[in-house]
């Protein structure tokens, strides 16, 4: 790493209180290397339902935000459940969002991490291919390997949402090394 600050923002597909998914994402901040810093985003919530007629009228505020820390960050880590198979409405919606003007899309060349956890057996496999699609439409970088799934993820976490399991907290912490390492390759191919 340089000695120029890092800066990763995180994305929870879920907006439930107590998701496993956004407690993935705070585990992975707290597996930080120095001089890398996250942020996660928190107004996914607040994103209106696309609908060209408000984005020709006026953006929201939450979308311009939501794009702004994207053009900012060095790269953005996604961690998504899985509804039916897919990705919830509420991510592909910002997603939607953020790529809808083809000039300034924030997601053209960003490193992605895509990682995701599930109380089922699967670890949202069905999910993440389904967003590395969507992604390859918005011309992001996501990153091929190391992937992240974690299945039966009630048993990983303690009560105080602690990452307990230590084989998962080593993928973990080995997948935000990868991502930092991929982004820098991601940053030469869109340069
Ligand atoms: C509408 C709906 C559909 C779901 N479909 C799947 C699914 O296809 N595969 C799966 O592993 N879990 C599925 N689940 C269970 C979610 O993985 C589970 O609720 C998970 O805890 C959501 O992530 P979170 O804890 O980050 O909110 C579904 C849940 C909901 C509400």
């Amino acid at each position: 790493m340089s000695e120029k600050e890092f800066y990763i923002l995180g994305l929870c597909g879920s907006l439930r209180r107590n998701s496993y998914n956004m407690s993935l994402l705070k585990a992975a901040s707290e597996l930080l290397p120095q001089k890398v810093y996250m942020e996660i985003f928190s107004e996914l919530e607040e994103i209106p339902l696309y609908n060209e007629d408000l984005r020709v009228s006026e953006e929201p505020e939450p979308v311009r935000r939501l794009k702004e820390a994207l053009s900012k960050c060095n790269a953005l880590l996604i961690a998504t459940p899985e509804y039916n198979a897919c990705i919830p409405a509420a991510l592909k919606n910002a997603i939607d969002w953020a790529g809808a003007v083809h000039h300034e899309n924030p997601l053209k060349g960003k490193a992605v991490g895509i990682m995701g956890a599930t109380p089922g057996p699967y670890g949202t496999v069905r999910a993440q291919l389904s967003l590395r699609q969507i992604l390859y439409s918005t011309q992001s970088l996501v990153m091929l390997k190391p992937e992240l799934f974690v299945s039966n993820v009630s048993m990983c976490f303690d009560e105080q949402r602690n990452l307990v399991n230590k084989a998962v907290r080593d993928q973990l912490h080995n997948f935000i090394l990868s991502l930092l390492l991929w982004s820098r390759k991601a940053a030469l191919l869109s340069s």
